[in-house]
Formats: structure tokens, C-alpha cells, sequence
């Protein structure tokens, strides 16, 4: 190489304003880095990109969409916008899903110092996001959250129920992750590349609660301002909210409390399973006075089964779930599995009690958690295949 690194004292080179031979345009160095996860949403595309502009006049600043294989076109409307706007990026992947990995990519596909998190529907009041830069900028802040429950705030956007979920997750996460903050479950805020940086090989990445990842995963406490607003309803299109999003969140919390030493899926399990076990010993209870005991022990074990299998097709594997007819199969192939792993749990306990003489409640502990873990292997393989 016989260029000389450029001297910081030089002016900066004239923009090209063509891109002819061999010569590229140079793209402006952002200072803002906007990152929109989106999942069919058409026709908030050009409408966000509008209020941005407005909002963020006089900044340079571009916008990244990270799409999941949208099938109604996001994608098209995204290259049709870019090709009119300077700004505009598109990040596009297939049979992946998630906000908060899609918010992670699109941040890992930036270079600017700051990289804010909004909503393609406009629920988000974008009139925030100088604010936030500014407090980033002048150090006040490493985290900008745009909060609905500071005063000031509001939540006229959120409909019905969602109000007490939201209320009761927020408590749950200050709870859990040590964190302060009046609104964690916030999708809209802004952050400092450092403070992303220092925390993302730490991010769980599981489901929609991207901040709640952040502030759990930080290594030093970040400092943070809040702003409020107001959570406006939907623009166009609907509300990917629903019991999966619920399920996993409380996977992320799994995660973020145990630091990610038990995967929170085998967490869940297990608790399933103890429930289960509960459910079994009722039953049991219930019927014993009336049937033959192995009868009535057959009749327990296999509600339990049925209801574990329910409760793990909704709330472990959640993201999995079964439904119509491979519900049957997938009930059928849960029996089969969860009677092997009976067997080797039998097994185990009392090998361990005989040739180890094995205190018995040790022994018992031993071959119920091998068949816990046989049962969890097996069906994340076969029941709940990817
Ligand atoms: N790439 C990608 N992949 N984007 C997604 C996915 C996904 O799997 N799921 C949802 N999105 C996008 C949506 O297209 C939308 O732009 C944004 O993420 C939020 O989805 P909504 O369906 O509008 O969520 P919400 O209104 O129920 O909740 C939002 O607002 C809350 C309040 O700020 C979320 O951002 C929450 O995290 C937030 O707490
Ligand atoms: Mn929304």
C-alpha cells in the first residue's frame, strides 16, 4: 500500500455528487442510527419515514428496517422508499422472527453513536427522538427511554387488558432484572453504541422486551433518562401482540434471573412438570377410594401427562406450538416419550439405591431428573420439532 493514512487535519474530501467510474457517493456519517423491526407493516412505512424527517430535520440521521419475511410487501415498500430517499436501509431475513434479535442486527448494522428503537405503527411519538439524542449526546444519558408511565406519559394506545399485563410486566422486571426504570417494557428509546456495545454478546434475544434484555444484561449500571409521551393507537395494520409474545417474555426473565446457566426452556419444563406432579398426586387422591390404586394410579399419570403436554405446548414451546390435528400426534408421541423416560427414571432410582445403597431420596431425585431431562430432549426433537 503506498497511500499515506489521511491526515485529520485535512479538510474533509468533497462529496461526489455522481457515482461515475469507479467513484461511489459517499453516504453521510450518521449521527442516529433509527432501527424499525417490522412484520407486515406496508403501509406504516412511508408514513413513519414522513414523521421521522419531520422530526429529526436538520439531523443526519437514516433509518434501518429489519423485516421478517413479511408477506404483504413491507419488503417492496421499503426498496420503493429507499430508492427515493437517501436513508433508508432494508435488512431482510427468512425463517428467523423476533423484535428483539431484528432490533440487535439492525443496531449491529450501524456505525453511528446512537441507535434508537421505534414501533413501523407510529405508537411511538417520534417527537421525542431529538430530546433523546440530545441527552445522549450531552452525557446525560447512556439509555434514552420514551416512557409511557413517567409523568407526563399516557397509554391511550393501549387497549383493554393489555393495560394490567403491561402494568404487572413492568413490576416484574424491575423485580427481576434489578432495574429502576418506569417503563422497561418500552420498544421505544435510544442508546449510546458504547452501552450497546458493552452489553450485546450478553443480550438474551428471546421474544419482543428488547430494553428489559439491555438494562438485565448492562455490566455497570447505565445511566438512564426517561421521557414521557403518549402511546398513540396503531396507524395502519395489526398488533403482532399475543400469548406467544407473553411467553416469552417470561422465558427472557427465566433467562435474565439465572443468567442464562439452565436454558429457561428446561426451566419451564420443569415446572410444568411440577405441576404435573401436583396435579397427579390430586387425582389420585380424588379417585383412590373408588378404583383399583394401579388403576386409579394410570388414570393420574396420564391426566398428568395430558396436562403437561397442554401446558408446554402453550407456554414452553410457545413459539412451537401445536395446533388442529398435529395436536393429536403430538399428544400421542408426548405419551410415548414420557412413558420411556418413566422407565429409565424407574431405572436409574433404583440402580442408584441398590448398588450405591444411595440415601433413598437422592436415589429418587437422580432418575426423576433423568427423566425429566429425557423427556425434554426427546420431545424438543420429536414432539415439538423445529
Ligand atoms: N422484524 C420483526 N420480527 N418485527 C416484529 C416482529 C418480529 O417477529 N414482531 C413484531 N415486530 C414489529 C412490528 O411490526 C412493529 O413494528 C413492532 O415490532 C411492534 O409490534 P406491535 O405488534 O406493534 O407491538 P405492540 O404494539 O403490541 O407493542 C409494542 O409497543 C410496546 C410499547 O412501547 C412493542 O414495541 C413493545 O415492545 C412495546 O413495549
Ligand atoms: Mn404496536
Amino acid at each position: 500500500m503506498t497511500s499515506a493514512p489521511p491526515d485529520p487535519a485535512d479538510p474533509a474530501p468533497e462529496p461526489a455528487t455522481t457515482g461515475g467510474a469507479g467513484r461511489a457517493v459517499p453516504r453521510p456519517p450518521y449521527a442516529l442510527t433509527v432501527v424499525v423491526p417490522t412484520l407486515n407493516e406496508r403501509d406504516n412505512v412511508r408514513a413513519l419515514h414522513a414523521a421521522l424527517a419531520a422530526a429529526l430535520d436538520g439531523e443526519s440521521w437514516e433509518v434501518v428496517f429489519v423485516d421478517d419475511d413479511s408477506a404483504d410487501g413491507t419488503p417492496g415498500e421499503v426498496a420503493a422508499l429507499a430508492a427515493e430517499a437517501g436513508n433508508v436501509r432494508l435488512l431482510r431475513r427468512i425463517g428467523r422472527r423476533g423484535l428483539s434479535t431484528a432490533f440487535i442486527e439492525g443496531a449491529l448494522s450501524s456505525t453511528a453513536p446512537v441507535i434508537a428503537c421505534i414501533d413501523a405503527d407510529l405508537q411511538h411519538d417520534e417527537r421525542l427522538l431529538p430530546a433523546m439524542l440530545a441527552a445522549i449526546r450531552n452525557g446525560e444519558a447512556e439509555v434514552a427511554i420514551g416512557s409511557r408511565y413517567a409523568a407526563g406519559g399516557g397509554e391511550e394506545g393501549l387497549v383493554g387488558g393489555r393495560k394490567d399485563v403491561s402494568r404487572y410486566g413492568t413490576r416484574l422486571a424491575n423485580w427481576l432484572v434489578g432495574s429502576h426504570v418506569t417503563d422497561p417494557l418500552s420498544g421505544f428509546f435510544a442508546i449510546e453504541r458504547g452501552a450497546f456495545e458493552d452489553s450485546v454478546r450478553r443480550l438474551s434475544g428471546i421474544g419482543f422486551k428488547i430494553l428489559v434484555d439491555i438494562l438485565a444484561s448492562a455490566p455497570r449500571p447505565l445511566k438512564i433518562v426517561e421521557l414521557p409521551y403518549t402511546f398513540r393507537p396503531r396507524h395502519a395494520g395489526a398488533s403482532k401482540f399475543d400469548s406467544l409474545v407473553g411467553a416469552e417474555y417470561l422465558q427472557l426473565l427465566i433467562d435474565k434471573a439465572l443468567r442464562g446457566a439452565v436454558p429457561a426452556r428446561f426451566v419451564l419444563f420443569c415446572v410444568v412438570g411440577g405441576s404435573g406432579l401436583l396435579l397427579h398426586l390430586g387425582v389420585l387422591w380424588a379417585i383412590h377410594g373408588w378404583l383399583d390404586f394401579a388403576v386409579a394410579q394410570a388414570v393420574a399419570t396420564l391426566v398428568a401427562m395430558t396436562s403437561n403436554f397442554f401446558l408446554n405446548n402453550f407456554l414452553t414451546y410457545a413459539d412451537r406450538r401445536l395446533k388442529g390435528w398435529r395436536v393429536l400426534w403430538g399428544l400421542g408421541s408426548f405419551y410415548a416419550i414420557c412413558s420411556v423416560g418413566a422407565v429409565a427414571n424407574v431405572g436409574v432410582a433404583s440402580f442408584l439405591y441398590r448398588s450405591e445403597d444411595a440415601f433413598w431420596g437422592l436415589a429418587g431425585l437422580a432418575g426423576a431428573l433423568v427423566g425429566a431431562v429425557w423427556n425434554f430432549a426427546v420431545s424438543s426433537i420429536v414432539t415439538w420439532r423445529k
